[in-house]
C-alpha cells in the first residue's frame, strides 16, 4: 500500500518547466518525453487496430490515447477504414430468416395490429409477447427484433429452461434497442428558468417505481439533481482529480462524520489453515501468516451495514493495508461507516445547505482512501445545527470501513493531531463528497428531481427538444436468465437501468469490493450463453452480471459505454473456503470487447470484476476511461483466467492505490481445478501475457498484484508509464518474465519490489523475475490524476533514486527471490537493489548474493530506440495470433 500523494499541476508551471521534461543523461545527450510518449501513444492505436475493427470504436481509443491534442496527430478516417476492412470477414448483409423459426416482434406502434401472428408482416408488440409465443410453438426459436426502441414497460423478461435455444436478436442492419425505461409522453409544464414539470401519475398506473430512479433521453443522460454542479459522466472528483474541489465539496467541510452506537460484535468464522485440520490440506505457503487463514465476520453491528452476508472486513482477523481499522471495528462492535453528518454552517461550499431541504438526498463520499464510493441515504436535516442523518442501508457500497483521525497517518490537516494545541481527535475521516437527489438544487441544464409521493417530474431541460424524448428508467435488471442453456443474443443495444447503488450490497470475498447481485442482463445457472454483437450504453448499475453457477458464458464484439457502475461483474458462491463445487461462474469468454466510461456513479467499479469464477479469458479488448482498475480480480478462486492481447489505458483516473488490472487474494480456497480430483489450496495459475497497458494517472503497476496475490504468470506485456512487478505482501509462485516495462518515476517500485517468501520452502514458493527489460526514470514523477508528461512533476528526481532498480524483503546471504537475465536502463547506467541488509550495486547482488546472474544495467537509449523495443514488442504480441476477428460468429445462429 502507498501513501496518499496529490499530484498539483498548473498550466504555467508546465510551461515554465517544460524544458525539464527532457531528461539528461549521463552521456549528455537527452531523452525527449514528448516524443516518447506521442510515440508509444500512436503504437497504442496501432495496436487498437490489430486487435479490433470496429472503426467506430477506434475513432474513440484514438481520441482517449490524446494523440490530437498532445501529438498533434490528425485522425486518418481513411487509414482506419483500410485497417479495418482488410479483417473483415463475410458479414452479413441480408436478413434471411426462415419462415418456419423466426418470429418477428416490431417497435412502431403504426406497425401493430390486431391481427398480429409473428410474421415479418404481422410482428408481435412486445418481446414478452414473442417469448410467450415461442414457448407454445418450441419450434420458433428465434425471436428478431425490428428497428427501434423495445421498452419492456416495467417488466423485466425471465428466461428459463423454456426458452433454451431460443436467439433473440436485432435485424440485420436495423438499429434495435430494449430500454429498461418507459417513454414519458406527457407534456411538460414551463415554470421559469428553464424549469418544467409534469404530473406522471397516470403514466406510472401499476407500474412498480424503484427507490432511485434515472432519466435518459436517446442519446444522454440527465442525472438527479446535484450540489456541486457538474456532469457526473466526464467531470473527475477523485482525490487527485484536478477539478475535485470544483466538482465536489471538500473533506475538510465535513465537520464531523457520525460513528454508530456500539452494538454487539460479529460472529467470527475462523480457520488457520497451517495447522491440521480434519480433512483439510495445509495451508502454509505464504509469508504472512494471515494470508494463511481461513476468516469472516458476520450478524451484529456488521449486518447493519453489509446485511446478512459474512464478510472478510467485519472478522477480526483480516489482514492487508489498514486491516487493523477494520478488525478494531469487528471488536468493538461498532462499523466506521457513518450515520450522519455535521456540514461546515458557514464555508463557502456548504453554508446554504442551511436554508435547503436535504431529506430524501442521497449523499456521495469517497473512502478515505479513495477505494470505494460511498452512498447515504439522507434521512432528516437539522438545519439550525448543520446536522444530517443517514438512513439504514447506507454506505455499504465500498466493503472497508473508514480511519479515525488517531488511527492513520495521513490523517487530514484538519484533524486535531494537527493541530495546535493538538488534541486526540476520534473522528472519522472522509474523501471529497456530493449530495444528489435534491429538488432545491435542481439549477443546472441536465439536472431532475422525481418526487415519489406526488408522482411529479420536474427537469432543468437542456433542450427543449429533451421533453419529447425522455424515457424514465425504472428497471435495473432488462433481462434475467435462470436455469436454462444455449442462448444467443446479438445485434440488440441495452439502455435506460436504474440505479442499484443502494441496494443490497456485501464483500464478495476477500478483496476490497462491495458488490450488488444484479446487472441488466442477468445469469444465474445456466450454460451456453453468447452475448454478441451487443451495445450496453446509459445502464446505471452493472450491465451483465454472472452469479452462482455460469458455463460458458461468452461475450464478444460488444461495447459498454457510459456504465453507472461495472461493465461485467462476476460473483460465485462458496461454501466459507470450499470452492469445489464449482458454484461459480467458469468457462466464461469476453472478447473483442471496448469498454470505456464506466464508473459513473459506483467509481469501485471496472470494466471486469472478477469475483468468485475460474477459467475466465479475457482477451482483446480494449478498456479505457474509468474511475479505478480495468479488471479487477477480487480473489483467486481455481484460478486458471488467461488475459491476453488486451489494450487498457486511462485507468484509475478517479483513486489511487490500485492498478489498471488490480489483484488481492487475502482469503484461500479449496479447489479441486488443479487436476480434477483432489481439493488443494493452490489454484491453477492464473495468466496475463502480450497485454499492452498505461499504468498512467499513478495507476502504479501494470498488474497491481497487492495483498498475498500468488500463482500469477505474467508474460511478455508492454507496459508504459510502470512500474515493474509488485508483490508487496504474502505473495509467492509467480513468474514475471520476458516484459517489457516503460516506467516514469513514481513510487521508487522500480522493476520489481518484493516482500520475503515463506522461509519453509522458499525454493518452491519464490517468485521468478526473468528476461525482463526495464527502462527506468524516463522523465518526472507522474503522480494520481496524472495522465501524461504535460502533468509530471517538474523537479526530475534524484539520480540515485532512479538508480534503484528492485526492493527485497530479505538479507543478502538470505535472499531467495529467482532473478535473472534482466536488463535494466537508467539514466546514470547504474542499478541498485534494496535488501534489508544494504543497498547492493547490481554487480555486488550478483557475485555477493548470487542474485540476479546474467543481468545487465546500461544508460538509458534515447526516445528512439526506445521507441525501437516497442515496435518489436508489438510483433511479438501480434505473433501467433490468428486473426481472430468474428472466428466464434456460428452463422447458423442466424436461423
Ligand atoms: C521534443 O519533441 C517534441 C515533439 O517532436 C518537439 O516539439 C520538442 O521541441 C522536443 N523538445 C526538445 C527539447 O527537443
Ligand atoms: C452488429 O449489429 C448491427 C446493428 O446493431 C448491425 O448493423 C451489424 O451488421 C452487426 N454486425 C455484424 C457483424 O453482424
Ligand atoms: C397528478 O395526476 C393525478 C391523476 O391524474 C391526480 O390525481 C393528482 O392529483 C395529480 N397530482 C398533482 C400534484 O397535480
Ligand atoms: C452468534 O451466534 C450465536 C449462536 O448461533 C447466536 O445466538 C448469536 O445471535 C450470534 N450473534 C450475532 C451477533 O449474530
Ligand atoms: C468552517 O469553514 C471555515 C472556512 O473554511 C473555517 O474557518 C472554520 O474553521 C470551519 N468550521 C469548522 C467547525 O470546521
Ligand atoms: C432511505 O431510507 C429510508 C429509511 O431508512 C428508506 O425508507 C428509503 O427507502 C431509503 N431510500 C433509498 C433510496 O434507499
Ligand atoms: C447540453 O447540450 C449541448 C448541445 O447538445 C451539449 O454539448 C451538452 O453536453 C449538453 N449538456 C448536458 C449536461 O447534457
Ligand atoms: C516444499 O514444497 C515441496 C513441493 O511442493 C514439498 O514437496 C515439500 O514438502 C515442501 N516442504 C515444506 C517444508 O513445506
Ligand atoms: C542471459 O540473458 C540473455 C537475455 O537477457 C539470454 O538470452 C541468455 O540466454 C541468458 N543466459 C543465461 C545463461 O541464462
Amino acid at each position: 500500500m502507498k501513501a496518499l500523494k496529490i499530484a498539483s499541476t498548473n498550466a504555467l508551471l508546465y510551461l515554465l518547466f517544460q524544458v525539464l521534461l527532457v531528461r539528461s543523461r549521463a552521456d549528455g545527450s537527452t531523452l525527449n518525453t514528448t516524443r516518447l510518449d506521442c510515440g508509444v501513444r500512436k503504437l497504442a492505436l496501432e495496436f487498437a487496430k490489430s486487435i479490433n475493427n470496429d472503426q467506430g470504436a477506434l475513432r474513440h481509443v484514438f481520441d482517449a490515447l490524446r494523440l490530437s491534442d498532445l501529438c498533434r496527430v490528425q485522425y486518418d478516417e481513411e487509414d482506419i477504414i483500410a485497417s479495418t476492412d482488410r479483417k473483415l470477414r463475410h458479414v452479413e448483409k441480408m436478413d434471411t430468416c426462415s419462415k418456419e423459426k423466426c418470429t418477428y416482434v416490431t417497435s412502431k406502434a403504426s406497425d401493430k395490429d390486431v391481427n398480429r401472428d409473428g410474421s415479418i408482416d404481422h410482428p408481435w408488440h412486445s418481446i414478452h409477447e414473442a417469448i410467450e409465443f415461442a414457448r407454445s410453438t418450441p419450434k420458433f426459436r428465434t425471436i428478431v427484433l425490428r428497428e427501434g426502441i423495445h421498452y419492456l414497460n416495467g417488466k423485466t423478461l425471465n428466461l428459463d429452461q423454456r426458452d433454451a435455444g431460443m436467439t433473440i436478436r436485432g435485424y440485420l442492419g436495423e438499429e434495435v434497442w430494449i430500454s429498461g425505461g418507459i417513454p414519458l409522453n406527457v407534456d411538460f409544464e414551463e415554470t421559469g428558468n428553464g424549469l418544467f414539470q409534469a404530473n406522471i401519475s397516470d403514466l406510472l398506473q401499476e407500474i412498480h417505481i424503484p427507490s432511485l430512479v434515472s432519466l435518459f433521453t436517446t442519446n444522454r443522460r440527465y442525472f438527479r439533481a446535484r450540489y456541486p454542479n457538474s456532469n457526473p459522466e466526464i467531470d473527475q472528483w477523485g482525490y487527485a482529480s484536478f477539478g475535485r474541489d470544483v466538482y465536489s465539496i471538500n473533506g475538510k467541510y465535513a465537520v464531523e462524520w457520525h460513528k454508530p452506537k456500539p452494538s454487539s460484535p460479529p460472529n467470527i468464522t475462523f480457520v488457520d489453515l497451517t495447522k491440521s485440520n480434519a480433512g483439510i490440506p495445509i495451508k502454509n505457503n505464504s509469508a504472512m501468516p494471515g494470508y494463511n487463514w481461513y476468516t469472516n465476520g458476520y450478524g451484529g453491528s456488521c449486518a447493519k451495514v453489509w446485511g446478512d452476508n459474512p464478510s472478510y472486513w467485519c472478522s477480526n482477523s483480516c489482514q492487508g493495508g489498514w486491516a487493523f481499522v477494520d478488525a478494531g471495528c469487528a471488536e468493538r462492535g461498532r462499523p466506521q461507516i457513518p450515520v450522519g453528518l455535521s456540514y461546515n454552517l458557514t464555508a463557502q461550499a456548504t453554508k446554504d445547505f442551511k436554508m435547503k431541504n436535504l431529506s430524501g438526498g442521497i449523499l456521495h463520499a469517497w473512502h478515505s482512501q479513495s477505494w470505494a464510493l460511498h452512498m447515504f441515504n439522507i434521512t432528516t436535516h437539522d438545519p439550525i445545527n448543520g446536522k444530517l442523518r443517514f438512513g439504514k442501508g447506507g454506505g455499504r457500497q465500498g466493503a472497508r470501513n473508514w480511519c479515525r483521525c488517531d488511527e492513520c497517518t495521513y490523517a487530514g490537516l484538519w484533524c486535531g493531531q494537527h493541530q495546535t494545541p493538538s488534541w486526540n481527535d476520534e473522528r472519522l475521516i472522509g474523501g471529497s463528497w456530493i449530495i444528489e437527489n435534491i429538488f432545491d438544487e435542481l439549477d443546472s441544464p441536465g439536472e431532475f428531481y422525481f418526487d415519489k409521493s406526488t408522482n411529479m417530474i420536474y427537469v432543468k431541460a437542456n433542450s427543449t427538444m429533451d421533453l419529447k424524448d425522455f424515457k424514465f428508467a425504472i428497471l435495473d435488471r432488462l433481462i434475467n436468465i435462470e436455469n436454462t442453456s444455449n442462448i444467443w443474443i446479438s445485434n440488440i443495444g441495452f439502455k435506460d437501468s436504474s440505479p442499484t447503488y443502494m441496494k443490497e450490497m456485501s464483500a464478495p470475498s476477500g478483496g476490497d469490493w462491495s458488490l450488488h447481485r444484479g446487472g441488466a442482463l442477468y445469469m444465474e445457472r445456466v450454460a451456453k450463453i453468447t452475448v454478441n454483437n451487443c451495445t450496453f450504453r446509459r445502464l446505471d448499475g452493472n450491465a451483465i452480471f454472472l452469479s452462482r453457477k455460469t458455463r460458458h458464458v461468452t461475450i464478444e464484439d460488444s461495447r459498454f459505454e457510459w456504465i453507472g457502475e461495472s461493465a461485467i461483474a462476476t460473483w460465485g458462491q462458496t461454501k466459507e473456503f470450499d470452492a469445489t463445487d464449482n458454484n461459480i461462474p467458469m468457462f466464461t469468454r469476453i472478447i473483442r470487447n471496448i469498454f470505456r466510461e464506466l464508473g459513473i456513479y459506483q467509481k469501485q467499479a471496472s470494466a471486469v470484476g472478477h469475483c468468485k469464477a475460474a477459467l475466465t479469458t479475457i482477451r482483446e479488448n480494449i478498456m479505457f476511461n474509468m474511475p479505478r482498475a480495468a479488471i479487477n480480480f477480487n480473489d483467486m478462486v481455481g484460478g486458471g483466467d488467461i488475459v491476453e492481447r488486451n489494450l487498457i489505458f486511462n485507468t484509475c483516473r478517479e483513486s489511487g492505490d490500485h492498478g489498471p488490472i488490480n489483484t488481492w487474494d487475502r482469503l484461500p480456497f479449496l479447489t479441486t481445478l488443479r487436476d480434477g480430483v483432489n481439493a488443494s489450496f493452490d489454484p491453477l495459475v492464473r495468466a496475463i501475457r502480450k497485454n499492452f497497458i498505461f499504468a498512467n494517472y499513478g495507476a502504479s503497476q501494470g498488474v497491481d498484484n497487492d495483498d498475498g496475490s500468488s500463482w500469477y504468470h505474467v508474460y511478455k506485456n508492454l507496459w508504459y508509464a510502470s512500474m515493474g512487478f509488485k508483490m508487496d505482501y504474502g505473495g509467492h509462485d509467480s513468474i514475471f518474465e520476458d516484459n517489457l516495462v516503460l516506467s516514469y518515476p513514481y513510487d521508487g517500485q522500480q522493476c520489481f519490489t518484493m516482500d520475503s517468501f515463506n522461509r519453509n520452502n522458499f525454493t518452491t514458493n519464490a517468485h521468478i523475475v526473468r528476461r525482463n527489460r526495464c527502462f527506468i526514470g524516463l522523465g518526472n514523477k507522474m503522480s494520481s490524476g496524472c495522465g501524461d508528461p504535460t502533468c509530471a512533476s517538474p523537479y526530475p528526481e534524484s539520480k540515485e533514486s532512479l538508480e534503484l532498480i528492485g526492493t527485497h524483503r530479505d538479507t543478502c546471504s538470505n535472499a531467495k527471490l529467482v532473478l535473472s537475465s534482466n536488463k535494466y536502463f537508467t539514466p546514470s547506467g547504474q542499478g541498485k537493489i534494496q535488501l534489508d541488509d544494504g543497498l547492493f550495486t547490481l554487480e555486488d547482488a550478483q557475485t555477493k548474493c548470487g542474485m540476479d546472474t546474467n543481468s545487465t544495467v546500461e544508460t538509458l537509449p534515447n526516445e528512439m530506440q526506445i521507441l525501437e523495443s516497442v515496435r518489436e514488442m508489438i510483433r511479438e504480441m501480434n505473433e501467433n495470433n490468428r486473426n481472430m476477428f468474428f472466428e466464434s460468429r456460428d452463422p447458423s445462429s442466424y436461423n
